[in-house]
Parts: C-alpha cells; structure tokens; sequence
C-alpha cells in the first residue's frame, strides 16, 4: 500500500499542520510504504522570493523530521528533485475539465485575499493530482481543506483511465474527523495565511504570548464559564489527557477559576507536549548535512518510482 502526502514550504509549520496532516502521516508510515514531500512547486504560487523559500524548504523538512518522520521508514523529498511530476501535470491537464477547476475553492479564497491570478494557482489542483496519480498512490492523509484536491484527482484520474485504458491507481483520502480542522487562536480554521497560528516551534516568549492574547467573553473569575464553546479547551485537548481535560471542563462550569489560569495550563501542557520535538529539531539543527542527505536519498526512490508511472502514462497516450 502506498501512502503519500505533501505538504507547502509557504511558511512556519502549526499546530493545525500537525494534527491534521504531520501526526496522522507520521502514524501511517508503520502501514505501508509512505512517500512525503515537500510541494516547493506548488509554493511558487504564493511564495516569490528564492531566500524565503530555500529557508523554508530547510525548516519544513528539519521540522517533519523532528516530529517524528522516521526516514528509515519513509520515503522523504522536495517535490521539484522529481521533475517527471510535471510532465504528468500536462499530460493529466489535457484529460481536465475547465470547470472541474472553476469549482475548486482554493484559487477562489487564495485570488480574494490578493494573490494574483496566475495560471499555476488555477492550475494548482492538476499538479497536485499528478503528485499523487505518479507515486501510484493509495492513501492520501491530509486535513479537511484539502478534500476537495483529493477529489478532484480522483476524477482526473477516472477521465484518464476512461480514455486510455486502467493506467491510473485511484487514490483514497484519509481525514483524521477529530482533528480535521483545528481552531486558530481567534477561533477560524488555524491557517498561516489567517495569522492565527500557533507555530510548532515558536519561542517559548512567543509561544505564551500568543496564548495569552487568546481572546475570550468579559465572565468574571468567580462565575461558571461555557465549556462547549472554548478556543482554549478545544487546543487543549490536543495536547492534554483526557483526566486534565475534564478537570478544565469542570473548573469552567464550576466558575473560580479565571481564563488567565486556563490559558496558563494550556501553554505548559502545549509546551510539555512538544518537548521531545523540540529536543530532537535542536539535534538536527547541529547536522544541517543529515537533512540534506534524508532528502537527497529519498528523491532518487521517489524518481524510480515517477520514472517507471511516467513510462506507462507516455505509452498509453501514444507518446514513446
Ligand atoms: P495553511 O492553511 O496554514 O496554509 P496548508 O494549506 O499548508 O496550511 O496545509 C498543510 C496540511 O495541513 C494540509 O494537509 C492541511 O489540510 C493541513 N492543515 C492545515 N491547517 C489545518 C487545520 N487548521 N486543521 C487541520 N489540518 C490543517
Ligand atoms: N495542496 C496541499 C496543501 O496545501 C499540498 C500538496 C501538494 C499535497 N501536493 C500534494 C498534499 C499531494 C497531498 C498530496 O496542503
């Protein structure tokens, strides 16, 4: 079974990145043979500056190793160390419907908060149904916002198998329900395009601070607080157990105890949870040279495997 998932150097790594697609992905690497990567293609779309999105290629790919991508497990790389992806991309486009694309959420969103329209952000979904159709993929785990791409490839992958015969394997989306959208500080969908993150590595100033700058209603200290509509308690259940939990909901229903108080447990049961990442991304910071060999060795399985798609993909179009 092939698992794949990519994930956009477009920024600093969240929390929202990680129970929705790292953690679920890194738990599927014991189940199969697991491809990752690092879509820096796709980041051209809104990424324009080169020194950015080298930095942020190192950082993403530092960041999912020390969350546990276990590259003796996985197959690790950047997206652009396997070029036949892109040929794939125009060989499916000429399968695509024009108003399979028009339908697709993200290029409207993306357009409306300012980035130009450019061919490659209307054409991001074909590129990204080629990323997964190359590697014959099977299982796709991503959070909620991407289930629209995944069915989008699959189609693409129909249209093509109905004209050219069964080439393509039709690949299955896995979204993790209870951790599918994960609540920014301000209570929309974390994003970093909403600046309502919590960053996985953030300083632990930083991290506070903008745990502390949570917003919540003016209910004063010693009145009972509503427990089921809480940015606090919903982050908190992600990193805390269930007994502490319960002992959040209580103490909120019970009233005598302040947000302040509430907001301070959850930046050290966040803080605790993320330390043994932490620990093991220092340790990589100190090999920069391991990084780059991980990625390095992974691009060239992931190029056999694209190499012999590719192959099969030119022939059934007629193109040898
Ligand atoms: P962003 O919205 O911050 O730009 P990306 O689009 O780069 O994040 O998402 C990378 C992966 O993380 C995708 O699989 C996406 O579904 C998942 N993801 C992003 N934000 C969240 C969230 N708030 N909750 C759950 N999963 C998320
Ligand atoms: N579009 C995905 C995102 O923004 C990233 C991505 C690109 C991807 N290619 C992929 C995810 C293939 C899964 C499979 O998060």
């Amino acid at each position: 079974m092939r698992i794949l998932s990519g994930i956009q150097p477009s920024g600093r790594l969240h929390v929202g990145n990680y129970f929705g697609m790292m953690d679920p992905a890194i738990r599927l690497q014991d189940e199969g043979e697991a491809f990752y990567f690092i879509a820096d293609y796709h980041s051209l779309t809104t990424v324009h500056s080169p020194e950015e999105l080298r930095e942020n290629v190192r950082n993403v790919a530092i960041d999912f190793l020390a969350c546990g991508l276990d590259p003796s497990k996985a197959t690790f790389f950047r997206q652009s160390d396997v070029p036949e992806v892109t040929e794939l991309s125009w060989l499916l486009s000429t399968v695509t419907p024009m108003g399979l694309l028009e339908r697709c959420h993200s290029y409207k969103d993306k357009t409306a908060r300012g980035h130009e329209a450019t061919h490659g952000l209307f054409a991001y979904p074909v590129l990204m149904a080629a990323d997964i159709l190359i590697y014959d993929s099977n299982i796709v785990p991503v959070g909620e916002d991407q289930k629209q791409h995944l069915e989008v490839t699959r189609d693409i992958a129909l249209k093509f198998n109905n004209r050219y015969g069964e080439v393509l394997a039709i690949p299955e989306p896995r979204i993790r329900q209870e951790y599918a959208k994960v609540p920014g500080l301000d209570g929309k969908k974390m994003s970093k395009s909403y600046g309502n993150t919590l960053e996985l590595f953030g300083s632990e100033k930083a991290t506070r601070k903008k745990i502390m700058s949570i917003l919540t209603d003016s209910t004063p200290v010693e009145e009972a607080k509503d427990p089921s509509d809480s940015i606090i308690i919903d982050l908190y259940r992600l990193v805390a157990s269930n007994a502490e939990v319960e002992a959040m909901e209580n103490d909120y229903k019970n009233g005598g105890v302040g947000y302040g108080d509430f907001k301070k447990r959850l930046f050290s049961a966040y803080w605790d949870y993320f330390e043994p990442m932490r620990k093991r991304r220092e340790e990589l910071l100190a090999d920069p040279g391991y990084v780059d060999e991980i990625t390095r060795e992974g691009a060239s399985r992931a190029r056999e495997s694209a190499a012999a798609t590719i192959k099969r993909v030119r022939e059934a179009c007629g193109i040898y």
